[in-house]
């Protein structure tokens, strides 16, 4: 195990990321817990983040001096290294401009740190306070033209520390410096392997499950598909899954969804609440409202079923990493109200709760649904939206509106996975909206609606880009789509990227 503290840098899940790639597990703790845990885990080693505070700064995250003498190996990133040379008697100082991008810097190759490099290696800056004086016992292993101190080294006690980011793709051979860094320092041996965690996750669940039983909302997506299929690996059919099928999935979503986990030992219950819900929605407008009304829904149909069933001891959800690293992070404006399937209410009397991805990343959860034998079509789907198709037919929802966006947007979707770039786009789907223009279909002339495509590449979602498909893959779209698609006779594609819009257009 190695500790990543965090320090407020953007790039500490990235940090996890890279030492995780190594087949190392390490988990993200903030600066004001990192010691506590330190001591009661014990790792191999221990890695400090950057972040955006200066050291000399009142109220900067600081953390405990004992950190540099438990025998455990540091490497501090950034504000990290700052943060050490300050803490063990160097001088931190602020330069009078930023440096800032891709580096040249002359790296001592005696290094642990620098193993089977270049002398002159590109490495990423992103800063504003150097280093100007390194503790005593210290040495200097890598500087730049401004940067009298890139990378600083006490291997008696064990401590590393780099002012550039190894962690960003920018720095070339970063990802050796992290490696060089878990097997060369710490004599990590890289032996975590999905296979493992789940080998291990199946026996914790067993153990805090005992006989009960658990109860898990399956919404078809990628987090609870695989949380399901790992439960049910270890408790079988003391597992209920309640999938509610609220009639707003893309086309045959379903059926997939049911025939994925039908037969695979749990209780599976599938509930047909499209007359519930579109009954609830007919004449709605309003995005917002929409989208309360979807939640509430869901709510209570799951209240409905819980109740059938009975008695429940453990509620499972498919929490992952990053939502446990980010929570209670900040209050972001409300943009648009996110209904979740998970983070239910207490709709159950239970003792507790299962979160078994609750350590991994997006790209492990997928990684381990491959695993754990789910087919691909479950484990790399696109994210998609609880509210679903609601707020991707514009305006009033109705079932013909439904059937006519279903169709196109599983052409959309076949035609982007014939073009290959499935995995490259990372959300992609057809928006139906209220505007109905004039065309010409044979000698006649039509008047009906314009389909929106949108495609965008993004890492977080937070922010995202329009993807650039290539002209010939929208061609064949548009042809397919209004030949075969009744009542659509415009097509345009979404060239906006997120800010200023979001990805959804509702
Ligand atoms: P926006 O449209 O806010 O979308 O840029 C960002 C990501 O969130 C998804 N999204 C939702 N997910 N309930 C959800 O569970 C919602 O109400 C909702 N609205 C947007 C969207 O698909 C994208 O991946």
């Amino acid at each position: 195990l190695v500790i990543v503290v965090d320090f407020g840098g953007q790039y500490n899940q990235l940090i996890a990321r890279r030492v995780r790639e190594n087949h190392v597990y390490c988990e993200v703790y903030p600066y004001n817990k990192a010691v506590a845990k330190i001591k009661e885990l014990q790792p191999t080693g221990i890695i400090f983040t950057g972040g955006p505070n200066s050291v000399y700064e009142e109220g900067s995250p600081r953390i405990e001096k004992e950190v540099f003498e438990m025998g455990i190996p540091v490497l501090g990133l950034c504000y990290g290294m700052q943060l050490m040379a300050h803490t063990l008697g160097g001088e931190v100082k602020s330069a009078a401009a930023r440096e800032f991008g891709k580096t040249p810097t002359k790296v001592n190759t005696a290094s642990p740190l620098f193993k089977g490099l270049s002398e002159e290696e590109i490495v990423w800056m992103s800063h504003v306070d150097y280093v100007a004086q390194v503790p005593e016992g210290f040495e200097i292993v890598a500087h730049t033209d401004n940067c009298p101190v890139a990378a600083m080294q006490n291997p008696a006690r064990k401590l590393y520390a780099m002012q550039y980011h190894p962690e960003v793709l920018h720095s070339e051979h970063g990802k050796e410096m992290i490696h060089n860094f878990l097997f060369e320092v710490c004599g990590c041996k890289g032996e975590w392997t999905m296979a493992n965690y789940a080998k291990t996750a199946i026996e914790d669940i067993r153990k805090t499950v005992g006989d009960g039983k658990v109860l898990l909302a399956l919404s078809g997506g990628v987090d609870s598909s695989v949380a399901a299929a790992l439960i049910s690996k270890a408790i079988g059919s003391q597992l209920t899954c309640i999938f509610v099928d609220h009639g707003l999935m893309r086309k045959n979503e379903g059926d997939e969804v049911e025939a994925a986990f039908k037969d695979s030992g749990m209780n599976f219950i599938r509930v047909d609440a499209a007359d519930r819900f579109l009954g609830r929605l007919a004449g709605v407008e309003e995005p917002e409202k929409k989208r309360k009304i979807i939640g509430e829904e869901f709510i209570r149909v799951f209240e409905d079923e819980g109740r059938k069933i009975g008695s429940v001891d453990f509620l499972a959800q498919g929490t992952i990493y990053p939502d446990v690293i980010e929570s209670g992070a900040g209050d972001a404006a409300v943009i648009k109200s996110h209904h979740n399937v998970g983070g239910l209410p207490a709709v159950v009397d239970f003792k507790g709760l299962v979160e078994p991805l609750r350590n991994l990343f997006k790209d492990e959860v997928r990684e381990l649904g491959a695993e754990l034998g789910l087919a691909d079509y479950l484990v790399w789907r696109q994210p998609f939206p609880g509210p679903g198709l609601a707020i991707r037919v514009m305006g009033e929802i109705t079932r013909e509106k439904l059937d006519i966006l279903r169709d196109a947007d599983a052409i959309f979707r076949e035609e982007i996975a014939n073009a290959k770039l499935d995995r490259s786009i990372n959300q992609y789907f057809a928006v139906l909206t209220t505007t109905r223009t004039v065309g010409v279909m044979g000698d006649f002339r039509t008047y009906d609606y314009t389909l929106a495509l949108r495609g965008v590449t993004t890492t977080d979602f937070m922010t995202a880009d329009w993807a650039r498909i290539p002209y010939d893959v929208l061609d064949t779209i548009s042809s397919r789509i209004i030949n075969e698609v009744q009542h659509i006779n415009r097509i345009v594609y979404d060239i906006t990227s997120k800010p200023p819009a979001t990805i959804e257009w509702e």
